[in-house]
């Protein structure tokens, strides 16, 4: 089946497609948010958020490794903050319903440890806690999950944080990568057909297989939100490996009797260290028995290579969630263990 606009219409009934359609609109609404908030001399910054919302702190992590008067990110994705966050600590507590029990018990830690904190979300508790504790909170977009409102997350975390002083891209690279944006989603967007649509193409690659994503260092949090959106579009296991890391264990598992698994790489082409390792990897693979395709990332800064590969590979979830007939946006089974943990709390 080829995904036409039909199929992903028919397929994905609450029309998560159309918030996929709007990231562009949604990082620009995201830069007009008015923050009041003053520089702030901190010393460490903590990220707390889960999943969807987990994911932007992965990518500012990312941003940051090449920054200087950058205090170090620290991305926590459970209860529990890290024994040094103390009274210095610049504490970011992000949950689009903002009713994550995770996110909302390190919100209620960091509190107590007089942390710096900013607290953003669409509304939910995480709010309501903020206002009763006169703690910064920021709205965030309106999307039908909170992985479809990454640019809104993204974007209005990196402007709270310049705003605090911690200047991760500017405001003319944040503009810049929305063009970026608007010029991706014009040759993936679901009127066009797979022989212009790599997005497309990529999902028909990945479609029968157990996928296996490689990047570099600098797409981690890229590769991570990939496989959580396999995982929750599409409703496959994925894995994602990291090099030169990969070359060090993974690169072992290609052996000829290699599970039924579909390759991809994001490849930079100015890699020339890593070259020989991607080549090497590609060769194994075929010997293996399996299939690769490689994603070439052409930008000029790497705030935009990010996006750009982000939208392609979100893009790529919602087809293959159409190719195998499932609809991307319910996940019934986050949904099933949300509500178990919510009566256990009322008993
Ligand atoms: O994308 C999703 O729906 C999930 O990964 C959620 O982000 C995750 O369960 C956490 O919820 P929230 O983002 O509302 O804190």
């Amino acid at each position: 089946m080829k995904p036409t606009k039909d199929d992903v219409e028919r397929i994905d009934r609450e029309g998560l497609y159309k918030d996929y359609e709007s990231w562009p609109e949604q990082a620009e609404q995201a830069m007009k948010i008015v923050v009041d908030l003053k520089e702030r001399e901190v010393d460490k910054i903590v990220y707390c958020g889960m999943g969807g919302s987990g994911c932007a702190g992965d990518i500012i992590q990312d941003l940051s490794f090449n920054k200087q008067d950058i205090p170090p990110i620290f991305v926590v994705k459970g209860y529990h903050l890290p024994n040094f966050v103390d009274s210095s600590t610049l504490v970011l507590a992000v949950s689009y319903s903002g009713e994550t029990e995770e996110t909302l018990t390190a919100l209620e830690d960091a509190l107590k440890r007089n942390c710096i904190v900013v607290g953003l979300s669409s509304g939910g508790r995480l709010e309501k806690i903020c206002v009763e504790n006169g703690i910064k909170h920021v709205k965030l977009g309106k999307a039908l999950t909170p992985r479809t409102a990454l640019p809104s997350i993204l974007y209005s975390t990196l402007i709270i944080l310049s705003k605090l002083g911690y200047e991760l891209v500017s405001a003319y690279e944040l503009n810049n990568a929305i063009d970026t944006l608007r010029r991706v989603r014009s040759s993936i967007g679901v009127l066009n057909n797979l022989e212009m649509n790599e997005a497309k193409q990529i999902a028909y690659h990945l479609h029968d297989g157990y996928p296996i994503i490689y990047g570099t260092q600098e797409y981690r949090g890229v590769l991570i939100r990939f496989k959580n959106s396999l995982n929750e579009n599409a409703k496959m296991h994925a894995l994602v490996e990291v090099l030169p890391e990969a070359c060090h264990n993974d690169i072992e598992a290609w052996y000829p009797s290699a599970l039924n698994t579909r390759a991809l790489f994001i490849l930079e082409e100015r890699d020339v260290k890593l070259k020989k390792r991607f080549d090497t990897l590609m060769e194994l693979v075929e010997k293996a028995g399996s299939k690769y395709h490689i994603i070439y990332t052409k930008e000029d800064t790497l705030f935009k290579k990010l996006m750009s590969t982000l939208y392609l590979l979100e893009y790529t979830t919602l087809y293959l969630a159409v190719l195998r007939g499932i609809p991307p946006a319910p996940t019934p089974n986050i949904t099933l263990l949300k509500n178990r943990i919510r009566l256990h709390q009322q008993a």
